[in-house]
């Protein structure tokens, strides 16, 4: 199995892992030693489109090697690119896209038998157990902490964007349903939930609309706030996430929500995009340079300590230098612990891929993208540096990468820290630690204590759906 792209994605690979061990499958230590090679592709930036059909290329000698060997494509570049796929790679054996990843097992069997198969369907099922990831079996990389797809697809439409078109409209996930999904993870040990949609705020939104159409007296609200509570409150739980709200969405109840809500962590992956009003605009982001600041500064005085993150991009159709001077200013001022810097690319089928003629050259957008990373490293490295002297709980995931005496784990802010520790420590402690160190992307820290040990089974079983 093999994931490019966001946790969305992630989170699928894990669902399709889940059903092929479920259909008798293991995981395989090696490519070469694969009979079946999943890739579970993304298509929001170029680069990912141009990294799959690299690695797609460099799998045809394993088929020549090994003739049982099977490789499908999945995910978004399949939903969009869909027969392209096997025009640009023949050797591919099943494409499948992001609406039907539940028949991920059926179709590698059903092409065993019978050939090449492509299938993407238009629409998501309608049945919970195909449309979300969470309700099928799932194969986790983490014991200890989990995600949970609260809403698939995205209602909005930003130039620049590819998801609407190969993720669909928003659908939610029922309420009830998704607690007691969280209530039976917290069962097997785990302690850390993040909860994942394109645009969180109008999480609920459709289910009481449908409702509502259908007769009965629902008010229309947005149920985020009150998902973070329930889920919050869920015995066990002691690390909830989510990602991502949109700005123009954000709402008080949500802030307050986290406030009010000891499990929710104190970190918000606020995207900015841009901070120009009028490439926003043309964006169709729904909000000024102005507006973004201000509701960050609500956030922020709703929630103490609250780290932001972020993602902006350089170089959409248009952006001159004073539109791009301005999103200098804006990140300057939002003070973000971190960002996601993307170079535009144009996505076909997209509004914005259509504006070639104001297309801003490479070195220009190179130039743009040093100046911007500048900005952010400056209040990385400081809001890091903030934290020195403080004493912060550690979700221990490791040893660390270089050091295995050193342990690392991530602070309720979502920041790695790394601490030493005379004796291992398993992923999912929780320990204390106090901050004496940092860089632009780390803490250091000296262990105090630990405050939980671990009590998640180390290999959950795989149910069936
Ligand atoms: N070009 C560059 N960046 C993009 N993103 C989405 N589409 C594009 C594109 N066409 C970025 C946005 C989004 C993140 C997940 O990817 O910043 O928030
Ligand atoms: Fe794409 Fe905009 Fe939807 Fe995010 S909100 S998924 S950027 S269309």
């Amino acid at each position: 199995m093999r994931t490019f792209g966001c946790q969305m994605n992630e989170h699928d690979s894990e669902r399709i892992s889940g059903l092929l061990e479920a259909d008798g499958m293991a995981e395989a230590n090696a490519m070469d030693e694969a009979d079946v090679i999943v890739l579970n592709t993304c298509c929001i930036r170029e680069n990912a489109d141009n990294k799959l059909y690299a690695q797609l290329g460099q799998l045809k000698h394993l088929k020549k090697a090994n003739p049982r060997l099977q490789i499908a494509v999945a995910g978004c570049l399949a939903q969009k690119d869909r027969d392209l796929i096997r025009e640009k790679a023949g050797h591919v054996d099943v494409v499948f896209g992001t609406h039907n990843v539940h028949r991920a097992a059926e179709l590698l069997t059903e092409a065993r038998e019978s050939g090449p198969i492509v299938e993407i369907l238009e629409e998501t099922a309608r049945e919970d157990a195909a449309a979300f990831p969470s309700a099928l079996p799932a194969k986790r990389e983490s014991d200890f902490a989990a995600w949970v797809t609260i809403q698939i697809g995205c209602d909005n439409n930003c130039a620049f964007c590819i998801v609407p078109a190969v993720r669909g409209p928003e659908i939610s996930r029922e309420f009830a349903g998704l607690v007691t999904e969280v209530k039976a993870l917290a069962d097997v040990g785990v302690t850390e939930v993040t909860l994942l949609g394109q645009n969180v705020n109008s999480y609920g939104r459709d289910i009481q609309l449908a409702r509502r159409q259908a007769g009965e007296d629902v008010r229309v609200r947005p149920l985020f706030g009150d998902l973070l509570r329930d889920v919050g409150a869920i015995d066990g739980i002691r690390r909830v996430r989510y990602t991502s709200p949109h700005p123009k969405d954000l709402r008080p109840e949500t802030i307050t929500a986290m406030a009010e809500t000891d499990a929710v962590c104190e970190h918000l992956h606020f995207p900015l995009q841009a901070g120009s009003d009028r490439i926003l605009a043309q964006m169709h982001r729904g909000y000024t340079g102005e507006r973004f600041l201000e509701k960050l500064q609500e956030a922020r005085a709703g929630v103490p300590d609250l780290a932001v993150t972020t993602d902006i991009i350089v170089g959409f159709p248009g952006e001159t230098e004073d539109d791009f001077v301005r999103t200098l200013e804006v990140a300057a001022e939002a003070r973000f612990d971190s960002a996601y810097t993307f170079v535009y690319s144009p996505r076909p089928g997209t509004e914005a891929a259509e504006w070639t003629d104001k297309f801003i050259p490479a070195e220009v957008t190179k130039d743009r993208m040093e100046r911007l990373r500048t900005v952010i490293e400056r209040s990385s490295r400081a809001r890091h540096a903030e934290r020195v002297g403080k004493t912060e709980i550690a979700a221990v995931f490791g040893p660390s990468k270089r050091d295995p005496d050193v342990m690392s784990g991530r602070t309720r802010q979502n920041k790695l820290v790394h601490f030493a520790s005379d004796k291992p420590l398993k992923a999912g402690t929780y320990a204390r630690v106090k901050i004496v160190d940092s860089g632009m992307h780390y803490l250091r820290g000296e262990l105090l204590d630990i405050t939980a040990l671990p009590t998640h089974r180390t290999r959950i079983p795989v149910v069936s759906a």
